[in-house]
């Protein structure tokens, strides 16, 4: 070791060894202010409770909330659970702790359950947020070019905000078993707690292929399959219209596929619509080649149920309504219509976009029976049909008088299908004929819902 009488270098060094003293110590004394506020809110509950916010699109993000908030409530920290678009000004100035949960949508875009959050209170400057703590779980998939775009914008916001993070930003692509724990860790930390419940997402279990048929021959799009499925073993599980399957491909259980479910428990089984998907050099998608061409009738499929809540019927089940979509998009539409003959709710309209009339009216007598019977009303279009390209979007600026007829009656909205093409083209018309106020309006109270992929 070089001893030295040098006063500058000792200085130096004094300088160096408090700086070093003092990044060691920020993380403790964070910690140790969170802790003193977990404490805080397990003695006093109200003023004092955390706020656990989601955007989640198809219910990662919402089921890893659900999970965040019950690890609070064990570890006795009070907290109230709510989506981004519950969220005012006047709840980030008087909240001490949020932790944000947030999927990325679009191409970096923030979930619809976030967009009116995003376009509220992101577009604002100089909020003075430093008393909010805070911690961000970004969601996305790295095959996207922004990667967890939406969570990132919302970090550099709050930072930007004077907003103190509680701990870095933790990124989850594709549903990663690893940034997930950490997550939790990081969480159980803070509350200092070492007892949290069991995160892992449900197992996936034996479903058997019942049924498979081609419903589209001819047609000039990518073939299109209706498939049932049924459990191996055991009694049918539950579910509600508008929610989805997982099904795990073989070799690539790390990132399941999601299906919109076609049918309803009654129907005693599940259905799905798979559209087989081509990539660039015309070899098969991984899930959709293996579950239309290669898995065998009878054959097993790795398989489980989720919820989809953001899709449900849930408080529009009394509403007429108002089924938007395009290809594949007609199995969460359908699964809707099926649960509403179950309930016999007869006020609905379908408008629903294909290629030709001849090859890609899917279900097309199954939805005859329903506009007999007085349960429907169906509007199609045809783009590639005679007569020149028509789309859903087209279909709705034509019907604007009976669409703002039905909305004021209080219809809600559904809409299913492609984000590409379909999705913003539907939004944009709808954005015209109800304006932008409405129909964020509508997406915040539930009245205006997408399953959009
Ligand atoms: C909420 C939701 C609902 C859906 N509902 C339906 C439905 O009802 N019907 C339907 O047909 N589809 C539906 N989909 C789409 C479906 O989940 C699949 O994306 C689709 O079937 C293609 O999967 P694949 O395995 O066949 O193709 P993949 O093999 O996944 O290929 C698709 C694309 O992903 C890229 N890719 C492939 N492997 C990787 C990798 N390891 N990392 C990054 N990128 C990769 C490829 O380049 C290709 O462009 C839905 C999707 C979502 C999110
Ligand atoms: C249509 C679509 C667009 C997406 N866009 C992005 C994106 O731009 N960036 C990203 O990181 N992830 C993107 N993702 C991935 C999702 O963020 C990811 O699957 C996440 O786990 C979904 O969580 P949620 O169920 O809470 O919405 C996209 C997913 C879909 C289906």
């Amino acid at each position: 070791m070089i001893l030295t009488n040098d006063p500058t270098r000792l200085a130096l060094t004094a300088v160096c060894l408090a700086g070093y003293g003092l990044v060691c110590l920020l993380p403790w004394l964070r910690l140790r202010r969170a802790r003193a506020a977990a404490q805080a809110a397990r003695a006093g509950g109200g003023a004092n409770a955390w706020i656990v916010a989601y955007a989640s699109q198809t219910g990662n993000a919402e089921q890893l909330a659900r999970q965040t908030s019950e690890t609070l409530r064990v570890a006795g920290v009070a907290n109230r659970i709510c989506e981004f678009d519950e969220l005012e000004q006047a709840d980030l100035r008087s909240t001490e702790r949020i932790l944000f949960l947030t999927s990325t949508y679009g191409e970096g875009d923030a979930p619809d359950a976030a967009a009116s959050f995003a376009q509220r209170l992101m577009t604002r400057t100089g909020l003075e947020l430093q008393h909010l703590h805070y911690a961000v779980l970004a969601l996305g998939d790295s095959a996207y070019a922004s990667f967890c775009g939406f969570g990132r914008a919302l970090d550099a916001w709050l930072h930007g905000q004077g907003a103190q993070p509680l701990f870095a930003r933790v990124e989850v692509d594709r549903s990663n078993a690893d940034s997930i724990a950490h997550w939790r860790r990081q969480l159980s930390h803070l509350v200092g707690t070492s007892d949290a419940p069991d995160w892992s997402a449900p197992a996936f279990a034996d479903w058997r292929l019942a049924a498979r048929r081609l419903l589209n021959p001819g047609s000039a799009g990518a073939p299109l399959y209706h498939l049932e499925l049924e459990p191996a073993a055991g009694a049918l599980p539950a579910w509600q219209s508008g929610d989805l399957v997982q099904v795990a491909a073989p070799g690539d259980a790390e990132r399941p596929r999601e299906y919109s479910i076609a049918s309803v428990p009654q129907d005693g089984r599940v259905h799905l619509l798979v559209r087989l998907h081509r990539q660039a050099d015309g070899s098969h998608g991984l899930a959709s080649g293996w579950l239309t061409q290669d898995v065998p009738a009878g054959g097993a499929v790795q398989l489980r149920l989720r919820q989809h809540r953001r899709f449900r019927l849930e408080d529009n089940a009394e509403r007429p309504l108002i089924l938007i979509g395009n290809g594949s998009g007609i199995a969460g539409l359908r699964g809707h219509l099926r649960a509403r003959v179950q309930a016999r709710q007869a006020c609905n309209w379908l408008l629903f976009g294909e290629r030709n009339a001849a090859h890609d009216s899917h279900y097309a007598a199954e939805l005859a029976a329903l506009e007999a019977a007085g349960m429907l009303t169906l509007d199609l279009a045809f783009s590639r049909d005679a007569g020149g390209r028509v789309y859903v979007q087209d279909l709705l600026l034509r019907q604007a008088d009976n669409l703002r007829a039905w909305v004021d009656e209080g219809a809600a909205i559904y809409v299913c299908g492609s984000l590409e093409g379909m999705a913003a083209g539907v939004d944009q018309a709808l954005q015209q004929i109800f304006t932008s106020t409405t129909m964020m309006e509508m997406a915040r109270t539930g009245r205006y819902r997408r399953d959009v992929y």
